[in-house]
């Protein structure tokens, strides 16, 4: 990579002693026509994005950082990287999406108006998520600090420093590394701004050199390495004293820098605070714009699947025409039951479509929770879909009382006494359940396997398999991966039911399980009881789930 080989003249046949000079990408070039040829150096290629490259003599590595690449473009000399991947790009967004008829100068000028921090502003700049330190795709950028006395000047300033904050948080990654730089020289698009040159010398605290071809230096690195190779200069360094001049050097102000301090770390707390959320956001935003391959192989947008409600009294039998919908079913089971109404009502405002009801009897599981009762006083208070799991003996002499007390859907064992794994006895109380309206479902304990239930299913009045993926009876147990080629098997065969997993089922887990094919998950102990608050978990587990949905359907 930029470098001379007289072995590739004889490789190439050329007469001996001849040197043969080689390019490389942009960036590193870039650093040669920085003049940036010395340990302790650093060289700031901008653009669309920042990317940090240091020169050292040491063999440096850390989190964070990336690199140390030895010998990368100097012998004897090692490169350190730190990225920023959106930087020129949100200054753009900005101007492109909010003042497409203003020019850079004037939002230059506003933005100077604004005192530094923004008087409380504060963005993140991961808008194409994060290079380093964090290296996270999924993280978003954000504007947070905003009242209705800040204006234009104040956001495109926040937009400045965020970008100016996130190289110094590289430059802190790589001092915790064992690399602080005596000096940046800096190249590109926005070296043109003055304003942003201060703003970066102010927050990092150290001076910004700019060259007399900043915004062309990876052009000039050519140039020297076609100078050297074709004999002008001794060697790069000799070039780099004849062909890079230094324009100006943008000192920092102290004090600025010591006001700046406070903002600087409260950009640092906001990835920390937002990752979850916007992890989940990032996951609907992919599932909602997904795609689904055409029938003739292309990718085509993803139409909404069209649904077909019907809906009586409280009950909704939603199934779509295609697919079968992105469903978290909140388990109570994990719920406080002294609070019942309320913990269903946040689940359901934090998007869950289903509540899921463990009815067990003491007799089929050994654990003893709720029925008709109390099916009955949440109905009271709740218009949710009560995704009922009968895990009971003799599921036939509960289904009218289920029903009058407001159950939206009734799911029994195949293996419970009364049904027997007999599917003809199941048909009988399936229809019984139809009959009043709601719908039916059919559970499999682990160990049963999905042909069981195949002669009932394929009578085409089964809405749901519920597959449990926990020994039946208790949540808060860990997910058995033997029920995803269940899933699978029974996706393969009915496209349109909901296929339901119940049990062990986490933010973790969920992509999985749905690119298994299940597009309903029942979670208890993770909504009610997990590290993330309903609202962040509900969503982002429906996120997970449609993601996966579509992956499963693009196979
Ligand atoms: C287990 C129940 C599950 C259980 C799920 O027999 O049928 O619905 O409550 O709880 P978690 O999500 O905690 O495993
Ligand atoms: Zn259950």
């Amino acid at each position: 990579m930029g470098n001379f080989t007289s072995q590739a003249a004889s490789h190439l046949g050329l007469p001996e002693g001849l040197l043969v000079a080689q390019g490389g990408a942009d960036a590193f070039i870039g650093i040669i026509g920085l003049g940036v040829l010395h340990p302790n150096q650093m060289a700031l290629l901008t653009g669309s994005s920042h990317l940090h490259l240091g020169m050292t003599d040491k063999q440096l590595h850390g989190p964070g950082v990336w690199g140390t690449y030895a010998d990368a473009l100097v012998p004897g000399l090692n490169i350190i990287e730190g990225g920023q991947t959106s930087t020129g790009s949100v200054i753009a967004w900005f101007k492109r999406t909010f003042a497409p008829d203003v020019d850079y100068a004037t939002l230059e000028e506003e933005a100077a108006a604004v005192p530094p921090g923004c008087e409380g502003v504060i963005a993140l700049d991961h808008f194409q998520g994060n290079r380093t330190p964090f290296t996270d795709p999924l993280s978003r950028g954000a504007l947070t600090g905003l009242t209705l006395k800040h204006g234009r000047g104040h956001v495109y300033r926040a937009l400045m420093e965020s970008v100016a904050f996130g190289t110094a948080m590289v430059l802190e990654s790589m001092a915790k590394a064992g690399y602080s730089p005596d000096s940046v020289t800096i190249a590109g698009g926005p070296t043109k701004s003055d304003l942003w040159m201060k703003i970066h010398a102010d927050v990092c605290g150290i001076p910004f050199t700019l060259t007399k071809c900043s915004t062309e230096a990876p052009a000039l690195g050519c140039a020297m390495l076609a100078a050297t190779a074709a004999g002008w200069y001794g060697d790069l360094n000799d070039a780099a004293k004849a062909m890079v001049q230094v324009d100006k050097v943008v000192q920092p102000d102290s004090d600025t820098y010591e006001q700046y301090k406070q903002y600087y770390n409260a950009y640092k707390a906001l990835y920390p605070s937002l990752k979850t959320l916007v992890h989940a956001t990032s996951k609907m935003a992919t599932a909602a714009a997904g795609s689904e391959v055409g029938d003739n192989g292309s990718k085509k947008r993803r139409v909404d699947t069209t649904t077909t409600t019907t809906t009586t009294t409280t009950t909704t039998t939603t199934t779509t025409n295609q697919h079968p919908k992105p469903i978290v079913s909140p388990s109570i089971l994990s719920a406080d039951f002294a609070r019942l109404a309320e913990e269903v009502h946040r689940v359901s405002n934090a998007g869950a479509e289903w509540i899921h009801v463990d009815v067990f009897d003491g007799n089929f599981v050994p654990n003893l929770t709720i029925g008709p009762p109390v099916v009955k006083s949440l109905r009271k208070h709740t218009t949710a879909f009560l995704d009922c799991h009968l895990c009971v003996l003799n599921p036939q002499n509960y289904i009218k009382d289920m029903i009058n007390a407001g159950a939206s859907q009734f799911t029994f064992h195949i293996e419970a006494a009364g049904v027997d794994m007999d599917c003809t006895k199941a048909a009988a109380i399936v229809a019984q359940v139809k009959a009043a309206g709601i719908m039916a479902g059919i559970a499999l304990a682990p160990e049963t396997a999905t042909e069981a239930v195949f002669e009932l299913v394929d009578q085409g009045n089964i809405d749901t398999v519920l597959l449990l993926s926990v020994r039946p009876g208790f949540g808060g147990q860990k997910f058995m991966p033997s029920v995803l080629p269940k899933v699978e098997a029974l996706r393969a065969r009915y496209p349109g039911i909901n296929i339901e997993v119940d049990g062990g089922i986490t933010a973790e887990n969920a992509g999985m399980v749905a690119r298994a094919g299940a597009n309903a998950l029942v979670a208890g102990t993770t909504v009610f009881a997990g590290p993330s608050p309903p609202e962040i978990i509900v969503p982002e587990l429906i996120a997970e789930i449609g993601a996966g949905l579509l992956e499963q359907r693009g196979k």
